[in-house]
């Protein structure tokens, strides 16, 4: 019996994840096109600053990688960079942080705005003594200034983050990758967002929150990134398409 409904369940899931494999297959545009077509400035500048951090990072990931330490690979860190360029937020959210690579990108971006604060909400995931050490390993001490970090799950931090008053400008969303933990971001954060957000919402073709979210919006673009997927939407997307 147990057996049974397991099943059912598993197949439930696979059926809504090849739905939204394909879904966001159909509707998947290029990336670096977009971003090029957007504002080719700020699509190089984002582009060099991900190959300079990643070139500065190098040797510190590779001496953790011989300890068998793997701190994973960040995902959009040019979109991101582009849009806190465009969308100069003053005040930023993102959720799942791990080595940092996105959080990297949003604090550089601020600072070549000369404004903007990033909170970010995550919790210790790597398998190893003393997981906070990690979090946020690649983010270069001299843009910290600007960061707020805190470290017991989404639930807990966007509680501690998202007071009534608090409005924020662009929304990245990296954590919790289920159905539940995407349900309960949008709703906790629909609040806060001001009329002139972005949400970038990563590997959306685990299930089809992000497809149901985006069809009542306007607008919405998926960008297919290193075998995953990419889906941004926001009342203030239509102002970045059009600079
Ligand atoms: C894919 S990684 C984030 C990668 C990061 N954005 C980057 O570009 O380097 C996902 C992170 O989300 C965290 N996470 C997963 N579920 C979470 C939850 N419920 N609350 C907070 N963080 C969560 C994991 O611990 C992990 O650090």
């Amino acid at each position: 019996m147990t057996r049974k409904i397991w099943s059912r369940l598993s197949h439930g899931h696979d059926r809504e994840r090849n739905a939204a494999r394909a879904w966001a297959a159909e509707h998947a545009e290029n990336l670096d096109a977009w971003g090029n077509a957007v504002d080719p400035v700020l699509w190089r500048e984002g582009g060099e600053f991900a190959r300079a951090l990643a070139d500065r990072v190098r040797p510190r990931m590779e001496a953790l990688a011989a300890m068998g330490v793997d701190l994973g690979g960040g995902g959009g860190v040019e979109l991101l960079y582009l849009l806190t360029r465009i969308v100069r937020p003053a005040l930023a959210l993102e959720t799942g942080v791990a080595a940092g690579w996105s959080t990297a990108a949003m604090l550089a971006a601020m600072r070549a705005n000369g404004t903007g604060r990033l909170m970010s909400s995550d919790f210790p995931f790597f398998r190893l003594a003393n997981p906070e050490r990690y979090i946020g390993y690649v983010v270069p001490n001299d843009l910290r200034s600007r960061w707020s970090l805190r470290t017991k799950g989404d639930r807990r931090n966007l509680e501690e983050f998202l007071s009534p008053d608090t409005m924020v400008d662009l929304v990245h969303y990296d954590s919790d990758k289920t159905r539940a933990g995407r349900e309960f971001f949008l709703r906790r954060v629909r609040p806060h967002l001001t009329g002139r957000h972005v949400m970038v919402m990563d590997d959306i073709q685990d299930n089809l929150v992000f497809r149901e979210h985006a069809e009542r919006q306007s607008l919405f673009r998926v960008f297919a990134y290193e075998g995953k997927y990419i889906g941004v939407t926001g009342s203030g997307l239509r102002a970045v398409e059009r600079r």
